[in-house]
């Protein structure tokens, strides 16, 4: 595997990769890597001829309250694990060269709508950090093929909107959640947990469980549902900042007819933000 600390040694390894006329996916992260990074970098080995892993603590998807500082950063540990997935390349860019410009001059991405709803409502500023570093990254790079985990939904469907609206020929896969036993999404934030609130964090996705099994009743019961769900998450102790039905393609809040739903929800447990998502297609419900 090699590493690419700078633009220039990057773009000189894309050129002979491009000469040889192989084909490259990009598998974008914050580093601190778990199984759910590796499942995004399996599937990337399968998508194209190179693998490109870059990790990138991006500040500008921090608001000034969160955690930009104390993001957990081990780059060794990850780039031994990426070694042991095959991985091509390792990008790890430095801020300087990524952001050539102070704040108050940069140019930013925006994608309206999508970023103001849901968890653009609680993190001012987070969505237009993403698109902003993923298009970066995408032009730097001209992968083929990009690869998002499902588990952040919100991201997965604004990266697809960002790519469509700016006719970016890169196919966006997106990657199943991967769990731990007790249905708790794997995260790197999960290591924010302390000892008392680890068992309690996997009623996320128990509460989104039985929200999903409780669709049947309805169109008319969905905002009882949604409410239901937010309670008992909150009488074990979790600050709810939303739980929620949507439209699964757009996140738009559903019609009656509408058939392919997902489930979502955004809640801290002491000092750790947490986020799950279940989609139920009720046709099949
Ligand atoms: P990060 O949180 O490191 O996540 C990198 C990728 O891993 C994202 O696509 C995320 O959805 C995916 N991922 C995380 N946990 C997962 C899980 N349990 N199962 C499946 N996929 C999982 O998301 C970011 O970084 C950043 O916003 C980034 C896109 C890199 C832009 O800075």
């Amino acid at each position: 595997m090699e590493t690419f600390r700078t633009l220039n040694a990057l773009k000189k390894a894309l050129v002979q990769i491009r000469r040889r006329g192989e084909t490259i996916a990009l598998v974008p992260t914050m580093g601190y890597l778990h199984e759910g990074h590796l499942q995004l970098v399996r599937t990337a080995r399968q998508s194209a001829d190179r693998v490109i892993v870059s990790l990138y603590v991006n500040p500008f998807q921090f608001a000034p309250s969160e955690d930009f500082s104390s993001y957990p950063r081990t780059p060794e540990a990850d780039a031994e694990a990426l070694r042991r997935e095959n991985v091509d390349g390792l990008f790890l860019p430095a801020t300087e060269e990524l952001y050539p410009r102070p704040p108050e001059a940069m140019t930013f991405v925006e994608v309206p709508g999508l970023s103001d709803t849901l968890c653009g409502a609680f993190r001012a500023g987070h969505f237009r950090g993403v698109a902003t570093v993923v298009l970066k990254l995408f032009h730097l790079i001209q992968p083929d093929t990009a690869v998002f985990g499902e588990k952040d939904l919100q991201q997965l469907v604004l990266i697809r909107r960002l790519v469509e609206d700016l006719h970016l020929p890169i196919q966006i896969v997106g990657v199943p959640t991967v769990r731990e036993a007790d249905g708790l999404a794997k995260s790197s934030r999960n290591s924010y947990l302390s000892a008392i609130e680890r068992p309690l964090a996997g009623a996320l996705f128990a509460a989104l469980n039985e929200a999903a099994s409780a669709l049947g009743r309805g169109p008319s019961a969905w905002g009882e549902i949604a409410l239901k769900g937010q309670q008992v998450l909150e009488a074990k102790g979790f600050e709810v900042d939303y739980f929620a039905i949507r439209r699964l393609d757009d996140l738009e809040i559903p019609g009656p007819l509408e058939r392919r739903l997902v489930i979502l929800v955004a809640a801290r447990l002491g000092r750790t933000r947490l986020i799950d998502n279940l989609s139920v297609d009720e046709a099949l419900g």
